[in-house]
């Protein structure tokens, strides 16, 4: 949204605001007021025309416009109905140059998860990538990966949901027993392109079934909506969002908040790694996203596989 539109926006938010007014406040036409107006309109804002002017009386439920409107972070929207993959938007929006753009679709027709895995994404899910160009070294760039985890799993707790960090990132309800730790509610696939020294883009692909049909949800997948949540997409990606910039801004406390978050740290694992299976207690983190599993004889720095949980430690 340009500027001026999300002035008028804003005007109107505050209204009812007089057409003539709001054109000389904001150094524009009458004419221009009149087309931004009917934009918004277009986009699914209900503007009211009252004698004392026009009001703002509904928010469309998602879109671009939608979330930008009351967004308490910096970040440009792009929205789309339908697109293979988010990150693959993403990746050509920073190979242009853009950052600090966020790519929605509400479905995904070639969704990718990790490890090459396909990503089901169905309408009613919130698909969205995130162009990033930090100003951190590539070696903490795992970081922004583990904020993406905590600031998803913070929303969907916002949206009363018990969810909690399942090594890698994923994010999951805990259910006592089962082997993946609990039902996957969403997911987080980050790209990046950068030479030794320094990082040039990143884009953070995060899935969450939101407002899934449960009968659309595949595997042991479970969406906010099957929770009992509030699976309002436009609040969720705000929420998700700001508490995403709020960690960017610290980087050095966004380890902390993800072991607070972790379910898997105190857990008997075993992580199907390239090398073989490691099998031990997963003890903690590190900041470049790996695991550190006491396997008995040696503690194990694992940095990519899948995980299980076994059952928990004693007396964790
Ligand atoms: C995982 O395997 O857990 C990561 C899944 C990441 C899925 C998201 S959906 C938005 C973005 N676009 C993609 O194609 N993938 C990521």
């Amino acid at each position: 949204m340009n500027e001026t539109r999300r002035a008028v926006l804003d005007a109107l938010a505050d209204g009812p605001v007089a057409g003539p007014v709001l054109a000389e406040t904001l150094g524009i036409s009458r004419t221009a007021v009149w087309k931004h107006v009917e934009a918004l309109r277009d986009a699914g804002f209900d503007v009211d025309s009252e004698p004392d002017g026009y009001a703002l009386a509904g928010v469309p439920d998602y879109g671009a416009e939608a979330v930008e409107f009351g967004l308490d972070a910096p970040f440009d929207v792009e929205y789309h109905d339908a697109l293979p993959s988010t990150n693959d938007r993403a990746r050509e929006l920073a190979a242009d140059g853009a950052s600090d753009v966020v790519v929605l679709a509400d479905r995904q027709t070639g969704g990718r998860g990790r490890r090459g895995r396909e990503w089901s994404s169905p309408s009613g899910g919130v698909w969205m990538s995130l162009v990033l160009r930090p100003e951190l070294p590539p070696a903490r760039v795992p970081l922004v990966t583990l904020a993406a985890a905590v600031a998803v799993t913070d929303a969907a707790r916002e949206a009363g949901v018990d969810a909690a960090i399942k090594w890698p990132n994923d994010c999951v309800v805990p259910r006592e027993g089962t082997e993946r730790g609990g039902d996957k509610l969403a997911g987080v696939l980050t790209e990046m392109e950068g030479e030794a020294s320094r990082v040039s883009w990143v884009v953070v692909g995060v899935g969450v079934n939101v407002d899934v049909n449960p009968g659309e949800l595949v595997g042991d997948a479970t969406s906010v909506r099957a929770e009992g949540g509030d699976a309002d997409r436009r609040a969720f990606v705000q929420r998700a969002l700001e508490r995403f910039d709020a960690l960017r801004a610290d980087p050095d406390a966004v380890l902390d908040a993800w072991r607070e978050r972790a379910a898997t740290l105190g857990e008997r694992v075993r992580v199907e790694t390239a090398d073989g299976d490691v099998v031990g207690d997963a003890v903690d983190v590190t900041e470049h996203g790996a695991l550190v599993v006491d396997t008995g004889d040696a503690r194990r720095v694992v940095h990519a596989g899948d995980c299980q949980h076994l059952r928990p430690v004693d007396g964790a």
